[in-house]
């Protein structure tokens, strides 16, 4: 899938920290059953890449990919575990060319017009907003459509329930991302039906945009 399938697959990604691998599958199955069909792993914890890996291997529904990739081993690694693409916070030429020489996509984050002019130069256009609400949020959005017509973001940080709306009614915002689809107090306590609560909650709200 290329980046813009990824995007394009549903309007909300789920971003997660898996702590312990075993609750990866059923995880991504309770958000699966609940609509989602794109997710994030974030490289934050010891056990992300055994949680791609379980993902990928026994949740074929779901496209599963890695987050908080913040080099090119990161990158490799990512990819060697099953990840069908990359995210980043931010855009460095070490990860630009690490993607060019991988099968999988690279989303790179952004927060500025120098970076989203960066990523363009590289040939990326579709892109992570990030941190969407600390850096200008849906004004700041609204001010990229003016001279990026043809680049997409997936804004990420401080995104939720509430505030989702504005921005998935930006035509140059393809999804948002946000870590409330999946509480670390519910993953902990194993509270899976409630988390495919929350995510057919959040499909619905984000499926009338
Ligand atoms: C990310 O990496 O995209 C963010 O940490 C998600 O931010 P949130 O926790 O505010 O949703």
């Amino acid at each position: 899938m290329q980046a813009f399938d990824i995007l394009n697959a549903g309007r909300i990604v789920p971003v997660m920290v898996v702590e312990e691998a075993k609750d990866a599958v059923p995880l991504a199955r309770a958000l699966v059953q609940g609509g989602i069909q794109v997710l994030e792993i974030t490289l934050r914890t010891k056990e992300a890449l055994g949680a791609i890996e379980w993902i990928s291997q026994e949740v074929p529904e779901a496209v599963v990919g890695a987050g908080t990739v913040l080099s090119a081993l990161d990158f490799k690694k990512a990819q060697e575990a099953g990840a069908k693409f990359a995210i980043s916070p931010g855009f460095t030429l070490a990860l630009a060319n690490a993607s060019k020489e991988s099968q999988i996509p690279l989303i790179p984050g952004v927060a500025s017009a120098s970076e989203v002019m960066l990523a363009l130069e590289h040939g990326f256009k579709h892109l992570k907003f990030f941190p969407a609400q600390a850096a200008g949020g849906v004004a700041m959005l609204k001010s990229f459509a003016g001279p990026f017509k043809e680049v997409y973001f997936c804004p990420t940080g401080g995104i939720s329930l509430e505030n989702m709306e504005a921005y998935l009614k930006l035509d140059n915002v393809l999804c948002v991302g946000g870590s409330w689809l999946a509480p670390r107090e519910f993953v902990q306590a194993k509270e899976w039906a409630k988390i495919t609560q929350i995510a057919q909650k959040s499909v619905a709200a984000a499926g009338g945009i």
